[in-house]
């Protein structure tokens, strides 16, 4: 080399780095070279230099970049981004293995990991991180003095290929960090839906396009592809905790993977599992799992790994969610609202971990739309919380027979009617057994009064037995009979009749809902109950009254009318509030907790359920994990690491987060 140049060391968190000094001269000669010599590599296919000289050089521009990055020059190798083709990818030894993950697939393997994990460390209580497992394909991206240097992908963990310039042309990737640092960052390269949906071609999945899109030896083609890049794991800093290093992966410029939660605890765990799990749906990227890691990296070090994976941290890989299975018979289920579902009687199947006998088929028409018969092999589908359903036929059994749909309702042999315009078919007897249990449900329902532990089998009972044909009727029932029912034992009663209890101060919109007008959704239930304020006024209201609202058109007017004019309905709601049912409306924005966040920690004296309830009724919301949004940490007996991070957040400027004890809290409850 002719320019000029010497030799420097300087010092980052500890390790030196090797510092290449030259003038501006030597830094445009230096250009000059490694493009001739990218050209003769990637275009002409007959390189001059060995790739370790010619990546020694590159390093020496990064580095030299880093340093004067107002005299980047436009032409410099550093700053092209979908150049020439490349003929093929060159070989990369990772400094340290990426190693895959163990895999577990259920609370009980789950929990024998973190038996694994206090055994081995000899202490138990330890903070864990939990995050989502972004289902793409992993790359390492090294950056030299804050300056991107190499990107490749994972391989065989051990070496992997060179895709530095495909990975330049990831958005969230950044090019140069906001400091100087040496620094290894390892995420996960993914596609998101709406842009999969855009460009799927032959894809069979986002991950299959996003590897193959990662793969292009032309990076204007992985260009066009949008991709996406989350960071999970930062090699370098001194810094011995995983949350914090994520903290500072945003700080540098990366885009980490979302909702994140520190915590300690089994139960913290599973539930801290659970709400990723149930959540996974509002994603725009896939999410196979939940991956849960030991935050210390001193503690992480010290259980070390196995040839194949760590032992600090292990996926909770959610189960698939499709299935193939024998359609055996086609029945019908009414509805709360008469409306007749067809059901899937299926050859039992397990759909994500959950064995499934019955899924529904929505209704008439889609059964004849997706040619659906008896004895022909279907796919099952479970979504998130949502019933199981069937997408599609996968083939015709030899026997297979179209379904037809009954003349008379399956539970109480009215003649099924079909309104003009409507694809359903109805149950018109609103004593129909399966319509008052579906009602029953509906009231309860967590949404509605939200009554805990009443569930299907216990109002199929109560039903059936003839104690209750309303809602309001729920009221009338004592312990006693509660816990006279099979499998009800003394304590369970008990608390029923205390959900009851509780449930009897509602909020005005929870009542509204609960009463299952037609049309009448949670939205529009709180929209009534902001606009009448009181229940009477809502039942006095005309027409005129609700079509004067937004959002309430012809349909639901109609239908609000029909349904506080009957008397039946009026018999339920007067039954109710003689049962002591006192609801309220309750200020949109002007509760006394309105825009306030909160977080419970510790052992309270109620259920924590019931005192978010309250929280929420005064206006305040609940969040999920400790954060600089949060307001209120509310502080029981023997408080988790949710306070320690509170604290800690708070001292250091990060947050402002107030400790409330429950009586402090009871004071804001009145
Ligand atoms: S941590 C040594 N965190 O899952 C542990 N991995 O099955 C390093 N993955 O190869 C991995 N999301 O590609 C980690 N939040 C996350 C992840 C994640 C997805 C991938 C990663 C890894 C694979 C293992």
């Amino acid at each position: 080399m002719a320019h000029l140049r010497h030799l420097a060391t300087s010092q980052y968190l500890g390790r030196p780095y090797k510092l290449f000094v030259m003038n501006n001269e030597g830094y445009l000669a230096l250009v000059a070279e490694l493009n001739r010599h990218g050209h003769l590599y990637y275009t002409d296919d007959r390189p001059e230099i060995s790739d370790e000289t010619y990546d020694a050089k590159m390093r020496e521009l990064l580095a030299y970049e880093a340093q004067n990055p107002l005299f980047i020059d436009g032409g410099s190798p550093s700053q092209r981004v979908g150049g020439a083709s490349l003929a093929q990818f060159t070989s990369f030894t990772h400094p340290r293995p990426l190693k895959s993950l163990t895999n577990v697939v259920s609370d009980e393997e789950f929990l024998a990991f973190c038996d694994r994990v206090e055994k081995g460390l000899g202490r138990a209580n330890l903070p864990f991180t939990v995050e989502p497992k972004m289902d793409g394909l992993a790359i390492a991206v090294h950056y030299r003095n804050g300056v991107l240097s190499v990107a490749a992908t994972r391989g065989d963990g051990i070496s992997g290929e060179v895709v530095t310039e495909n990975v330049r042309t990831i958005r969230s990737v950044p090019h140069r960090l906001s400091e100087s640092v040496d620094i290894e960052v390892r995420g996960e390269v993914v596609m998101r839906h709406s842009v999969f949906e855009k460009h799927r071609g032959d894809y069979a999945n986002p991950r299959n396009m996003a590897a193959g899109s990662l793969r292009q030896l032309d990076p204007t083609i992985t260009a066009s592809r949008e991709l996406d890049f989350f960071a999970y794991q930062l090699i370098g800093p001194d810094i011995d905790s995983h949350d914090d290093l994520m903290t500072l992966a945003e700080r540098l410029g990366f885009q980490v993977t979302p909702d994140r939660e520190v915590g300690t605890g089994r139960d913290w765990l599973l539930d801290a599992v659970m709400r990723l799990y149930s959540n996974r749906g509002t994603y725009d990227w896939d999410i196979d799992g939940v991956v849960v890691k030991l935050d210390s990296i001193a503690l992480q070090n010290e259980l070390g790994t196995t040839a194949k994976a760590p032992r600090w941290a292990v996926a909770y890989k959610f189960p698939s969610v499709q299935a193939q299975t024998l359609l055996e018979d086609i029945v019908v289920q009414v509805g709360r609202t008469g409306v007749v579902t067809p059901v899937a009687v299926l050859a039992p199947v397990t759909v994500g971990g959950v064995v499934v006998r019955r899924a529904t088929l929505h209704n008439i028409e889609d059964i004849g739309r997706k040619e659906i018969y008896i004895g022909d092999i279907v796919t099952v589908q479970r979504a998130g919380e949502v019933i199981p359903e069937v997408v599609g036929r996968v083939s015709r059994g030899e026997n297979s027979r179209p379904f037809v749909m009954p003349e008379t309702c399956p539970e109480c042999g009215t003649s099924l009617i079909q309104n003009e315009g409507e694809v359903a078919f109805r149950c018109t007897n609103e004593q129909c057994p399966a319509q008052v249990k579906g009602r029953i449900r509906h009231f309860a329902a967590r949404d509605a009064m939200d009554i805990d532990g009443l569930g299907d089998a216990l109002v199929d009972a109560v039903v059936d037995n003839g104690w209750v044909s309303a809602p309001h009727e729920l009221y009338a029932i004592t312990e006693d009979q509660w816990a006279s029912l099979e499998r009800m034992g003394a304590k369970s009663a008990e608390n029923l009749v205390r959900a009851f209890e509780f449930s009897k101060q509602c909020s005005l919109a929870r009542f509204i809902f609960a009463l299952g007008i037609p049309f009448v959704g949670k939205t529009t239930a709180e929209t009534l109950a902001h606009r009448f304020q009181t229940i009477g006024a809502l039942q006095s209201a005309t027409r005129e009254d609700f079509l004067s609202i937004n959002d309430v058109g012809e349909k639901m007017a109609e239908s609000m009318c029909t349904y506080f004019e009957d008397s039946v309905h009026q018999g339920w709601i007067q039954g109710c509030l003689s049962a002591g049912v006192t609801p309220v409306a309750v200020a949109r924005t002007g509760g006394v907790l309105a825009g306030k966040t909160f977080l419970i920690t510790g052992t309270l004296s109620r259920p924590r359920a019931e005192i978010e309830r309250d929280i929420k009724a005064r206006g305040g919301a609940i969040l999920g994990s400790v954060s600089s949004k949060l307001n209120y940490l509310v502080v029981g007996e023997s408080p988790g690491s949710k306070q320690d991070k509170a604290i800690q957040l708070t001292q250091s400027g990060k947050a402002s987060i107030e400790l409330v004890s429950e009586v402090g809290l009871a004071e804001w409850l009145v």
